[in-house]
């Protein structure tokens, strides 16, 4: 049997996974699992849990799908998607049972620290997923990262120490390769073992809704080729939405302008294309285009309206017929 990789971008939000395995049990949830040892040996000794297991590396996810096929295991999902994303998107409040994050990237460089995994942030975004007595454990062999995460552990109100000490320094507890380098290299590893407590959270962090649509009709004295003459990358910033124009295509057989663009916004970020099309009558139609599997979310609403400021700045007469921007009914 071999077992296929999960677009996290292409998943439900949120996804039922007792659907997905076939049959309700406790989800395990590994961040990051590299090669996939923790991830395949996690799901033989815990077969009554179902274990989903992320990444965001190709040849991190392919290893880990054979290995997981080559062991026959039912209760593994192999899921390509950044933690964050995947916390606000793909999982329900209170849904985890237990987290693991295993050796997680240090950031070393002075400057990078931002874009570590663990912060008070990530963390509240994990409680918000995780019922009381639901465990975290992370590893980390980063002496400066070790401390960070002390900080976090040490301030935060949603999660308690389950051995009365914030961390534990050992040699080799895991197996996982990023263990062993650190070893080798003559750095112990720090353990945290923690439990959510009964804290409920000022901030619930909603799971990430799908928006209508958006899809714009407008009248326009204006061609394809006037626009696509007209075209320059360009940019803006809506509320916690950047949205940034790259490049414009002409496909002179479809009638119709491809303009590249990413949507980044607080939880997901996607690299999608906006059509605009002309329809028989000489309506223009301004949409979202199939290509890169885009999810309608307020920042796509954001794209397109973006789109159609720019287009009625470029002639004084173009005006909307039809709208489902947010705001627009
Ligand atoms: C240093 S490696 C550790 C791998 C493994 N856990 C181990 O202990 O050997 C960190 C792993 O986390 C993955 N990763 C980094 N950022 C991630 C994110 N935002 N979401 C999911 N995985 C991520 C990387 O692709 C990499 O495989």
């Amino acid at each position: 049997m071999s077992v296929s990789i999960l677009s996290g971008l292409q998943l439900d939000w949120p996804v039922d996974w007792s659907v997905l395995f076939e049959r309700p049990a406790p989800l395990l949830l590994e961040i990051g699992f590299g090669r996939g040892d923790f991830l395949v040996e996690l799901a033989q000794k815990q077969p009554l849990a179902n274990v989903v297991g992320l990444e965001i590396s190709l040849p991190s996810l392919r290893k880990g799908a054979r290995k997981v096929s080559r062991r026959g295991l039912t209760n593994v999902a192999i899921v390509q998607a950044d933690a964050n994303y995947a916390l606000h998107a793909l999982f329900r409040p209170a849904s985890l049972s237990e987290v693991y994050i295993n050796f997680p990237d240090p950031w070393p460089k002075p400057g990078h620290e931002h874009r570590r995994l663990i912060n008070p942030y990530f963390l509240r975004l994990l409680a918000s997923r995780m019922p009381a007595e639901a465990r975290l454990n992370i590893a980390t062999d980063h002496p400066d990262y070790a401390a960070a995460i002390v900080t976090c552990l040490e301030t935060t109100p949603y999660f308690v120490s389950r051995r009365g000490q914030t961390a534990v320094v050992a040699h080799g507890l895991l197996g996982t390769k990023y263990e062993q380098k650190g070893l080798a290299e003559g750095r112990p590893g720090y353990y945290f073992y923690f439990e959510r407590n009964q804290t409920p959270l000022a901030f619930p962090f909603p799971v990430l809704k799908e928006s209508a649509m958006p899809h714009v009709v407008l009248e326009s004295p204006l061609t394809l080729a006037e626009i696509a003459d007209q075209f320059r990358p360009d940019s803006v910033t809506v509320g916690e939405t950047a949205v940034s124009l790259i490049e414009l295509f002409h496909s002179a057989q479809q009638n119709k302008l491809l303009i590249e663009a990413y949507v980044k916004e607080a939880a997901l970020s996607q690299h999608i294309a906006a059509a605009i099309r002309c329809r028989q009558n000489g309506q223009l139609v301004v949409e979202l285009h199939d290509i890169g599997f885009p999810r309608p979310t307020v920042g796509t609403h954001h794209l397109i309206r973006f789109i159609v400021d720019w287009l009625s700045s470029l002639h004084a007469d173009t005006t909307v017929v039809n709208s489902t921007l947010a705001g627009d009914k």
